[in-house]
């Protein structure tokens, strides 16, 4: 069969065909520029990230605290630093440079050698380190199971705070400051506040590690700082979180970090030693450490007062139970019998034994915790306990 048309089809068609071949060509080297961009991508990704990793590893703390004294012609920077020597720094490219004039506080990074963030003045940070409470909202009958320990702490904290007279016509002089200690989670913070709101005296805390860590350098000026506020907002309660951190026992003074909390120690233990017994600061410390704390901190005149707070008994954990349960809406549930199965818990774990037992009936459609709710509840409060002291969240002590 002839066909005349055939022809024109056929090249046509051949026409077609390269057509074809054409673009599948470009596609594919389209698709192979795409491929390489998408590996340059995923390069400029991982840059970006290593960038921030960096800016964030220069930003995190310590940091070296100082004043700018002097701005070259250069664009560097005299600055004093508040160990002591000057330095002669750059700022990260980041600040704005209209910021840095003499005077200005700043953070140098751990090399002591750039600006990486410009510090508020220093009352700012002095009232971002310590939480004042005018009157902590917590009351004695907020703590459970630690009837004995109440009573030694109003005896030694708010019976002088509130009848000064008494010690004053006795001739005897009360104690200035308390230590709590024990494992985490067991009521020391939770009392500590009590007895402020209690007494009706201001609440000012602040927490060790931070003190140290966050504000190298500054931890005796603050420390002072503190003192100064307590008798200004007096009568007042002085608490110490995690004291251990600035009062530990000394492993190496030679190191420039291990001096400095050294600084931070002495200038405590004066501030304990200058003031009046009678007057109305009173100060609690609480650790989780006792072991590892500096002999001269529990000195007569000092931290003279130990106070255990230790893990709940069977009769403690029923009343924290007891306390628990009364503000939720819970039947069948005998606190004795859950108290039974809690054995080594602390009074923050029974909170959180609760409350999840709450979840569980919320999650099961019911308004009333039962006593199975208590039981799914103590697997999972058991099983977070575990991880949380795999991970090292527990400090073990
Ligand atoms: N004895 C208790 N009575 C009532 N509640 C408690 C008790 N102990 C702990 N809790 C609950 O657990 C929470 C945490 O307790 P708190 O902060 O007082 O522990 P802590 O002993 O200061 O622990 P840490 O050593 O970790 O600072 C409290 O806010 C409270 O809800
Ligand atoms: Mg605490």
């Amino acid at each position: 069969m002839s066909n005349p048309g055939s022809k024109p089809l056929d090249d046509f068609q051949r026409q077609e065909d390269q057509r074809t071949a054409q673009l599948e060509e470009q596609l594919q080297s389209l698709q192979a520029e795409i491929q390489n961009l998408k590996s340059v991508m995923e390069d400029m990704r991982g840059y970006i990230k290593r960038l921030e990793e960096e800016r964030e590893r220069s930003l995190a703390y310590p940091h070296i605290e100082a004043v700018i004294l002097d701005v070259l012609p250069n664009g560097n920077y005299v600055v004093k630093s508040s160990t002591g020597p000057n330095f002669l720094v750059v700022s990260s490219p980041e600040l704005n440079k209209e910021q840095l004039k003499p005077g200005t506080r700043v953070a140098l990074n751990q090399r002591g050698s750039t600006i990486v963030d410009v510090l508020p003045p220093s009352q700012d940070v002095f009232v971002r380190l310590m939480e004042v409470e005018e009157r902590p909202n917590v009351s004695f009958s907020d703590v459970a199971g630690l009837d004995e320990q109440i009573s030694l702490i109003r005896e030694v904290v708010e019976l002088p705070l509130q009848k000064p007279e008494l010690f004053r016509e006795m001739g005897i002089e009360p104690p200035k400051a308390v230590l709590l200690y024990g494992p985490p989670g067991c009521g020391k913070t939770l009392l500590a506040r009590a007895v402020a709101s209690e007494t009706k005296a201001t609440f000012i805390s602040l927490v060790g590690t931070e003190l140290v860590q966050k504000y190298v350098g500054e931890g005796a000026r603050l420390t002072r700082e503190l003192f100064e506020l307590a008798k200004k907002k007096s009568p007042s309660i002085v608490f110490i979180d995690e004291i251990d951190a600035v009062a530990g026992k000394r492993v190496d003074a030679s190191l420039s970090g291990e001096r400095e909390v050294q600084r931070t120690m002495m200038q405590l233990l004066a501030e304990i030693d200058g003031f009046d017994p009678l007057g109305n600061v009173k100060i609690i410390g609480a650790t989780n450490r006792v072991d590892i704390l500096d002999p001269a901190l529990l000195r007569p005149g000092r931290f003279d007062r130990l106070i255990e707070i230790p893990l709940p008994n069977k009769a403690g954990r029923r009343e924290i139970l007891q306390l628990y349960l009364r503000k939720v809406r819970a039947e069948g549930v005998d606190p004795g019998v859950v108290a039974d199965m809690t054995e080594g818990m602390s009074g923050a774990d029974l909170r959180d034994l609760v409350t999840e037992a709450g979840m569980t009936a919320i999650r099961n459609d019911r308004k009333v915790i039962a006593s199975r709710d208590i039981m799914t509840a103590l697997e999972v409060v058991k099983r977070r306990k575990q991880r949380m002291q795999d991970v090292g969240y527990i400090r073990r002590t």
